[in-house]
């Protein structure tokens, strides 16, 4: 039987289905791995790859995409430090947790010192497994709070959160940090003493400033410098947009991990594949079967985590994350803006995924 639809995906050229094979890009010329495995205070990490904590998109079944492609580290998305307090329902389903996704770093914000420390509890209760505070985030609403990037201005205040946090809880604690307001760094610099004198157990260093937001370039130079002064590890993050990145960063600043924020979105594989580049100095591209699995894997994940109408809702824009660049991913993704269930969502996959397979196979009858 015909699977409803495939018909819409004619081929023009035979030409760009090759892009979408398995191919080796390269064996050699990969910048050489520095070290490939780092500790968290008590929490050994696996390889050196850390998922972004990212805001609507680091939740529960987009940490076990990526979790499953080897992510050594999985971070939520931020979470309100008054949400948690003062018991928001929406605030706390953030907390939800999976042991297959484990270790899990799970990040707060706040400005409040008390109620970081609560929240601070709140998370260890939970089962997390490292606790991150938020220093970085420049989005205005967060700012205008006094939170996120707001405290970089304010290295006491931050000295005192810390020193409330510490004392209150046992896991490991990180925090999450910008260049700052300026862009000459020593506002970072002196964060990241700050937090090491307060115990934080490792820093993660995004190296932009608050008003750039995501605009220009990350100043890795940044990263090792702090990495130089610092005696905690230091994770490093900007502007990863390939597996290569890894290597090239680890081997620029001497950082201990590397975190891949938006690289990630739609594209898991991107730790499989910079695991890859550590282990066996090569790097291939994904299986485009594979590509089709992680998708039917997402919607199932989604539908467990969220219910099926809230994530079929979400699907319909969010499955055309992981098509991107795909030869006809823009009638994909039309067709998937009609779903209303796990069956449509997966039936709208398979035509596409057949479709693809089809032409793979007759381009190896061809060769
Ligand atoms: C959509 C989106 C949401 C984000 N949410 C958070 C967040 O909740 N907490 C945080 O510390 N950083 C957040 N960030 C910043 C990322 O964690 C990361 O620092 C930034 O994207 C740079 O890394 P990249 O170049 O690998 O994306 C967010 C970024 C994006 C694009």
């Amino acid at each position: 039987m015909r699977m409803h639809g495939v018909r819409r995906y004619r081929i023009l050229s035979l030409a760009p289905m090759l892009s979408q094979l398995p191919v080796l890009l390269c064996e050699s010329d990969f910048p050489k791995k520095v070290v490939d495995k780092m500790k968290i205070g008590s929490v050994a990490l696996d390889n050196i790859t850390v998922l972004a904590p990212l805001a609507g998109i680091t939740n529960l079944p987009f940490r076990l995409l990526a979790k499953e492609a080897g992510c050594a580290l999985v971070c939520s998305e931020m979470i309100s430090s008054h949400g948690l307090v003062y018991n928001s329902v929406k605030t706390h389903e953030l907390l939800r947790s999976q042991p297959a996704e484990k270790p899990l770093s799970v990040q707060i914000f706040g400005s409040d010192r008390s109620l970081m420390a609560q929240a601070a509890t709140i998370v260890e209760s939970s089962g997390a497994d490292i606790l991150d505070i938020n220093l970085g985030c420049a989005v205005k609403k967060v700012l205008k709070s006094g939170s996120g990037a707001a405290l970089m201005k304010e290295p006491r205040k931050v000295e005192k959160i810390l020193q409330a946090i510490r004392r209150t809880v046992k896991i490991p604690l990180t925090v999450k940090i910008r260049t700052g307001w300026d862009s000459s760094g020593g506002q970072a610099l002196k964060i990241a003493e700050i937090a090491q004198a307060c115990g934080v157990d490792a820093i993660t260093v995004h190296p932009r400033t608050a008003i750039q937001g995501f605009r220009g370039k990350a100043d890795w130079s940044l990263i090792a410098a702090i990495k130089n002064t610092a005696s905690i590890p230091v994770i490093g993050n900007g502007d990863i947009v390939r597996p290569e990145d890894v290597l090239k960063m680890q081997n620029q600043t001497g950082c201990d991990a590397v975190m891949i924020g938006r690289a990630a979105i739609g594209n898991p594989w991107i730790f499989s594949q910079a695991l890859e580049l550590i282990r066996n100095n090569k790097v291939s591209l994904p299986d485009p079967s594979r590509r089709f699995e992680v998708m039917i894997q997402y919607v199932k994940f989604s539908v467990t985590y969220f219910g099926e109408q809230r994530a079929i809702r979400m699907m319909r824009s969010r499955l055309g994350w992981f098509v991107k660049g795909l030869r006809y991913s823009s009638r994909f993704r039309e067709s998937i803006k009609q779903i209303s269930t796990q069956k449509d969502a997966l039936c709208r996959i398979e035509e596409y995924r057949s479709f693809f397979i089809d032409k793979i196979q007759q381009l190896n009858q061809c060769g």
